[in-house]
């Protein structure tokens, strides 16, 4: 089916996870697939292209990129719709962003408090800018906005919270 992507990594006794995400320029995808590497028996939906049905899962991760301050318009829909399906089994929340020193604070923005508070895992992995993946008015933009903030750093993706998001899934 299009937009789902099946990972056929079995561990005894797993429950069975959605990965619910988009990605524009494809961090967040490398992202959610060493996430359903490591967990097993995931099956990874992009939002812009299926809805799934969380019912048919024990649990449910959603991912997205954040772009002018703002969750992706699909996954925001996703929680708005499922909130009760989503809350009602463990569930983890993550963000892609560039201006990584605000992570924690764009964070707060795009989730709310109980959600935030009720999830298993909720985090910020940094990013990266792909801007040989963006069309070419987009590159424009970006690159126009990075050059009037040369003293803020650039994205990096951080395994390493990566890794701590999915112990928090894997005890
Ligand atoms: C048009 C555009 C707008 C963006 N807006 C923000 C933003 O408001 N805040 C932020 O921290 N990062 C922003 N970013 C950076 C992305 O969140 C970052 O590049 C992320 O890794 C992209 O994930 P993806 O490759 O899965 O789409 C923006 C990137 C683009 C291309």
């Amino acid at each position: 089916m299009r937009g789902m992507m099946e990972v056929y990594v079995r561990k005894d006794s797993v429950m069975k996870t959605l990965i619910a995400y988009t990605s524009k320029t494809g961090t967040t995808s490398r992202v959610i697939q060493r996430i359903a590497h490591s967990l097993g028996d995931c099956v990874c939906v992009d939002l812009r292209q299926e809805t799934p049905n969380v019912a048919d899962y024990d649990r449910v991760i959603i991912g997205s990129p954040i772009r002018m301050g703002r969750l992706s318009h699909s996954v925001s829909s996703f929680i708005k719709s499922n909130l009760e399906e989503i809350t009602t089994r463990p569930y983890g929340l993550f963000i892609l962003c560039g201006l990584t020193a605000a992570g924690e604070e764009q964070l707060r923005e795009v989730y709310d408090a109980a959600l935030r508070n009720g999830a298993v895992a909720c985090a910020c992995f940094g990013g990266e800018l792909n801007l040989e993946n963006l069309k070419q008015t987009d590159q424009v933009l970006v690159q126009m906005a990075l050059d009037s903030q040369s003293d803020i750093p650039r994205a990096t993706l951080n395994w390493d919270a990566v890794d701590s998001f999915i112990d928090a899934f894997a005890e």
